[in-house]
């Protein structure tokens, strides 16, 4: 007999037919009821067990998160709570579980608990709704994408390149540490490493993105980065996914645009087709607040949040602006901020977290930052105040989360972005290609970055990154 996933009974359930369905355990309740899920949705499925009908030794191995293959006939539920239940005629045990040895228990466990068993975590409702969700969101980008003429590229993982300019890289060598090859002044000669140089893991993919879309217009990538920075922050990690289309012809609004544009699709596809994943996640919220003081607790519930988000426009200011709003501030008057507010500094996550949680209360995109603080590539504005320069760079910023998006126009005057490459020591003979594409048949051009974990996230309603990727990589911290 072929198996039914429960997606499908659930969606159209043929009654009074035998089916067979496999699975895990979620309960057994009363001898006499067994909750069952197989990963096909977030729904499960009501097994009724006469257990008069089995032996005893079997009944004891149906424990909590055990595998079962049961067949029976599917009937309208008697009880509450569910449409349909399946009144089992045979069960098989496919997997023990053994209860006084298993480290999940049937009981609330805290996130940081479940880190340390992440190999089987995603049998929970919470993770398997998160990760549900996320795959979810990773289909529409490529749907979106696709939809809208942008073609997807995929960039290197090692190069040679730092792309951020920011010098946290993971080495990528052969060689032995040990005891590496020195060349004569006694630095390592790279000349004898695997590539003949040094490479690294990628922090982005957006150099080699932009040179596909000076050839194929609009593209995107989407692939893992690393990045070696110990933050100890619920929104960073060292391996961490991003999606960045580069778009030939676009300048920083169009931009600002599509990146506006391309989160509302995100937000939308996920409370369409998501809805028992983010209504159990709101839940879930609501459940942990309910022990918190009315400030600690979040204005707004995961959903109805959501759907402000898309609902309405994010806010646009530029950097000065979102200064002079920091400077006239409550908390700045009262010096509750920690770090300094000044021109020419980057605002901290405590900046950006008021400007959209407090002043604004919706998402923000920040653009024109001093250019000093921010990557060689980014475009140069014109008709800048002399000694306050600033750059074409936008930074989308979310409630809880902070700045999921970063981006900007790219700096296509050859002139110009030497300037800025020799400004901040980076090696000319790194980049020559790059700088080769403002040579040879170059054109205004602009993209960005969505940082994907941090949407997941913001979608899901998540406080640390680490519990939205399977298998979180962070600074001490690399099991499984
Ligand atoms: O702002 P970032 O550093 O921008 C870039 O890498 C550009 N090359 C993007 C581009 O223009 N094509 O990173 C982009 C986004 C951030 O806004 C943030 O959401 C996410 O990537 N991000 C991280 N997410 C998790 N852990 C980290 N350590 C992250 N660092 C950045
Ligand atoms: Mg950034």
């Amino acid at each position: 007999m072929k198996r039914t996933e429960i997606v499908e009974i659930l969606k159209s359930p043929k009654l009074n037919q035998e089916v067979l369905v496999k699975g895990w355990v979620r309960s057994f309740r009363a001898n006499r009821f067994i909750v069952l899920h197989d990963g096909s949705c977030f729904g499960t499925l009501q097994i009724v067990v006469d257990f008069e009908k089995f032996p005893e030794e079997l009944l004891k191995k149906i424990t909590f998160h055990s595998c079962i293959a049961v067949k029976g006939k599917l009937v309208e539920s008697q009880g509450a709570g569910q449409a349909v239940e399946v009144l089992a005629e045979e069960i098989e045990i496919l997997g023990e579980n053994n209860p006084e040895e298993y480290v999940l228990q049937p009981k609330h466990m805290t996130m940081e608990y479940l880190r340390e068993k992440a190999h089987f975590r995603m049998r929970t409702q919470t993770f398997s709704a998160v990760f549900r969700v996320r795959h979810g969101i990773a289909f529409a980008t490529h749907k979106y994408f696709n939809d809208n003429g942008f073609y997807y590229i995929h960039t290197p993982i090692i190069t040679g390149s730092d792309a951020e300019g920011a010098g946290e890289m993971f080495k990528v060598t052969t060689l032995d540490v040990g005891n590496p090859p020195r060349t004569e002044d006694g630095s390592i000669n790279w000349k004898e490493d695997f590539f003949e140089k040094s490479t690294n893991l990628t922090v982005s993919g957006q150099l080699q993105g932009e040179i596909a879309a000076l050839a194929l217009g609009k593209i995107y990538t989407f692939g893992p980065t690393f990045r070696a920075e110990k933050s100890f922050t619920p929104r960073h990690l060292a391996e961490f996914w991003m999606i960045e289309p580069e778009m030939a012809f676009y300048d920083i609004h169009d931009n600002m645009d599509l990146a506006e544009d391309y989160v509302k699709y995100l937000i939308k596809f996920a409370l369409e087709n998501y809805s028992d994943e983010l209504e159990f996640l709101d839940n879930r919220i609501k459940q942990a607040e309910k022990n918190m003081k009315q400030e600690q607790r979040r204005p707004m519930g995961l959903i109805e949040m959501l759907r402000f988000v898309i609902e309405n426009d994010f806010e646009r200011i530029t950097y000065t602006e979102a200064v002079d709003i920091l400077l006239r501030s409550k908390p700045y008057k009262k010096g509750k901020f920690q770090f300094p507010v000044e021109w020419g500094r980057d605002l901290q996550a405590e900046h950006e977290r008021y400007l959209v949680e407090k002043h604004f209360k919706k998402p923000v995109i920040v653009r024109d930052y001093p250019k000093a603080i921010k990557a060689f590539y980014m475009r140069e504005n014109d008709g800048s105040e002399p000694g306050r320069e600033t750059v074409a760079a936008m930074d989308i910023l979310f409630p809880y989360i902070g700045e999921v998006i970063g981006g900007s126009q790219r700096e296509e005057r050859y002139d110009k972005l030497l300037e800025r490459v020799k400004a901040q020591g980076i090696p000319e003979e790194e980049l020559w290609w790059y700088l080769d594409l403002r040579k040879f048949g170059g054109c205004p051009h602009s993209g960005f970055g969505l940082g994907f974990e941090r949407m997941v996230q913001f979608i899901t309603g998540m406080g640390n990154i680490r519990d939205v990727i399977p298998f979180p990589r962070a600074a001490g911290s690399a099991e499984f």
